[in-house]
């Protein structure tokens, strides 16, 4: 290969920001391998630095070309597929709690355990978010030990596939301070595969750019695939890979229903019905204009009055801002200018609370319906997770959820107009304005036609299951990699 002799100044300092930026994921790791308390700081000090530096010096020597030892032999517990040299890097933002995080997760968890004969070892970093304490601390003790190991395995850069899941501006160079993926620039690696995706109808030049130096893109939906390539994208670096979802933890069957009055603060109706709560609509999301919460408001609060027996539970969390949300309906419904009903307004409550990963399942299972008329989605993992729990959505027929929502499996609200996106980095671009008066005949018609809805729910997890079902996707990502090192190393 002709590539230049590479300046081992220049690589030095890329190594010494890998180093620092790799001691942060130790620092995590070790806490959790360690179990140290804070008093043994020095102790903890001088391990993590023996073995952050034992990594990086594995990576130098090899680059140096000194390297001459198995690809695995410091590690201390067996990878499957340990016989194999490929090696699969993964980046992502394992330690922060955002959308590409649980994907990352999904995806590892997917490949670990329901991936037969894996073909090549996968190690992983963290990168493209800060990471969170909190969120190490609520991992699945299971996953913390995945985590290690996988953190542990050693592999040599020239045959290793790095997957840079992130958003583009975390990529090599970095725009802001985070161990760049690759952690050396483009060419130490076999291949290099973006992971991303945006919820507008476009991708912006400097992302569009960044793309093009990956040698493959993925991105989650057809839409996407579509908006890339129309943007500028390269189109024969994109593949559409879809997200999988966890089927047999969002399982209907194995559950019992959360208590959402205990959990849930009552923002609007009368806490003096005794009645129950009656049909309940729950809808998931962080609170930001994007997800709609306005248009489900208006058509929620038009439709209904005190006098049914319905509830809309929303669970939400801050996005940019602070969680007084009971105050902020408050004066949305003040804003709206709706009378109030003779009877009171319909229940809305409200739910700020964390509710850990573990207990999801049950406050699905706790819905007759779900409901998102979002205005954009990468993929829209709550309603995903809502379908696998056989609940019917409704939910915007528009950017991600057009991979997944059918007629036949739920309610898509369909879009007539769009929107133009007034704040933030995607200023300008158009994304969908779903209709107020849509939205009411679809939750009307939910709510009254309930055989009907319980069908297209069933559907919805029988599709879930046969499209996207861990094992599913394993095998899609595993021949999408298989592919790659076939193409790379001709063995
Ligand atoms: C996938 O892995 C999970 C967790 O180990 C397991 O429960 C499930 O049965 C597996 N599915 C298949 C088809 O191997
Ligand atoms: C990678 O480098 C090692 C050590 O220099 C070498 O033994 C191995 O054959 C190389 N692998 C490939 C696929 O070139
Ligand atoms: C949803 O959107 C897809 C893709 O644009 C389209 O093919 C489909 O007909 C739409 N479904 C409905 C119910 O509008």
């Amino acid at each position: 290969m002709d590539q230049p002799t590479p300046d081992r100044s220049k690589r030095q300092w890329k190594f010494s920001t890998f180093v620092y930026f790799s001691s942060i994921l130790f620092l995590l790791l070790s806490i959790f391998v360690l179990d140290f308390t804070t008093t043994d700081l020095y102790k903890f000090q001088s391990l993590r630095f023996t073995f952050t530096a034992n990594r990086i010096y594995s990576y130098l020597q090899f680059l140096l070309g000194f390297y001459n030892g198995t690809p695995d032999s410091n590690s201390e517990t067996v990878n499957p597929g340990s016989s194999t040299s490929h090696c699969v890097l993964w980046m992502a933002p394992f330690l922060s709690s955002g959308g590409y995080s649980s994907e990352a997760w999904s995806y590892i968890l997917s490949l670990r355990r329901n991936l037969t004969h894996p073909r090549f070892r996968i190690t992983i970093e963290h990168h493209g978010d800060l990471e969170s304490v909190e969120f190490w601390n609520g991992l699945a003790k299971e996953t913390k030990e995945l985590a290690v190991e996988l953190y542990r395995t050693q592999c040599r850069p020239n045959e290793t596939i790095v997957v840079c899941h992130s958003e583009p501006g975390a990529w090599y160079p970095p725009l802001f301070e985070t161990l760049p993926c690759p952690p050396t620039g483009y060419e130490d690696f076999l291949s290099v595969i973006g992971r991303t995706m945006f919820e507008t109808d476009r991708v912006n030049p400097e992302h569009v750019e960044r793309c093009n130096q990956m040698d493959h893109v993925w991105v989650p939906t057809e839409f996407h695939v579509s908006s890339f390539v129309q943007s500028g994208v390269d189109s024969s670096k994109v593949v559409k890979i879809v997200q999988p979802i966890d089927v047999a933890f969002f399982d209907p069957s194995k559950y019992e229903p959360l208590d959402l009055m205990a959990i849930g603060d009552l923002v609007l109706g009368s806490k003096m019905k005794n009645s129950g709560l009656g049909f309940v609509f729950l809808s998931v999301f962080k609170w930001e204009q994007r997800k709609g919460w306005d248009v489900l408001l208006k058509a929620y609060l038009r439709e209904f009055s005190g006098k049914e027996s319905v509830a809309l539970f929303l669970l939400t969390n801050a996005y940019h801002s602070d969680s007084d949300f009971g105050n902020k309906i408050l004066d949305f419904v003040e804003e709206l200018n709706i009378e109030e009903p003779r009877n009171g307004y319909p229940f809305v409550y409200v739910i700020d609370k964390h509710v850990a990963q573990v207990d999801l399942p049950r406050l699905y299972k706790a819905a007759d319906a779900f409901v998102l008329p979002t205005r954009g989605e990468g993929w829209g993992r709550p309603i995903v997770e809502a379908m696998a729990m056989s609940l019917p959505v409704i939910a915007t027929n528009w950017s991600g959820p057009t991979e997944y929502l059918t007629e036949q499996n739920g309610y898509p609200l369909v879009v007539e107009e769009m929107s133009e996106v007034e704040e933030g980095p995607f200023e300008g671009h158009q994304w969908a304005e779903p209709s107020v008066d849509k939205l009411r005949v679809l939750m009307r018609h939910v709510m009254s036609n309930p055989d009907e809805a319980k069908v297209k729910g069933k559907r919805g997890r029988d599709d879930m299951m046969q499209k996207f079902a861990p094992e599913v996707v394993a095998k899609v990502v595993a021949d999408q990699i298989e592919r790659i090192f076939d193409e790379k190393i001709r063995t």
